[in-house]
């Protein structure tokens, strides 16, 4: 792999710090990374790059932010992304992931390959936390 993109939204930090993380991570893996807040990102950036991370917490009731983050996953969902290298994480607090199961069935149903379950940390992560998704950064880059 040589670049990925992780487009995110994240309204305090918690998110936003796993995205940090993973792009940590990736980058020890030598790839280029590129990070986007949705609102700054367009589709385009999903189709170019050889992976996607994309981040969201749990918001509204166990739903993606409805805003900016719903419409672009609804822009993606027209497209052909079978076999696109795709990893999925957010940060959540009173819930049990239910978010991030229902984003990962759906994303699953384009095809795309998904590494492992979503990467999911309750509240703001941790030094374990980090730790984790630098791990699992690395690990994606390195498919
Ligand atoms: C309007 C709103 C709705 C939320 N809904 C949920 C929810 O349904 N389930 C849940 O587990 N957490 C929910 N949360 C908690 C956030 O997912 C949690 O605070 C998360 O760490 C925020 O991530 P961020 O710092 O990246 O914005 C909600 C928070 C807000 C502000």
């Amino acid at each position: 792999m040589k670049n990925m993109t992780i487009i995110y939204w994240s309204a305090t930090g918690n998110t936003e710090a796993m995205a940090l993380a993973l792009e940590e991570g990736a980058k020890k893996a030598g790839v280029s990374v590129k990070l986007l807040e949705v609102g700054n990102a367009s589709k385009e950036e999903v189709l170019k790059a050889d992976a996607v991370a994309l981040g969201c917490p749990s918001m509204g009731a166990e739903e993606l932010e409805e805003e900016e983050m719903e419409p672009f996953i609804a822009s993606l969902e027209v497209e052909n992304l079978k076999g696109k290298p795709m990893l999925l994480f957010g940060s959540y607090d009173w819930g049990d992931g239910q978010w991030m199961r229902e984003w990962t069935e759906r994303m699953t149903k384009l095809g795309v390959l998904l590494m492992e379950d979503g990467l999911i940390i309750q509240n703001t992560p941790d030094e374990d936390g980090l730790n984790k998704c630098r791990e699992i950064g690395e690990k994606f880059a390195s498919i």
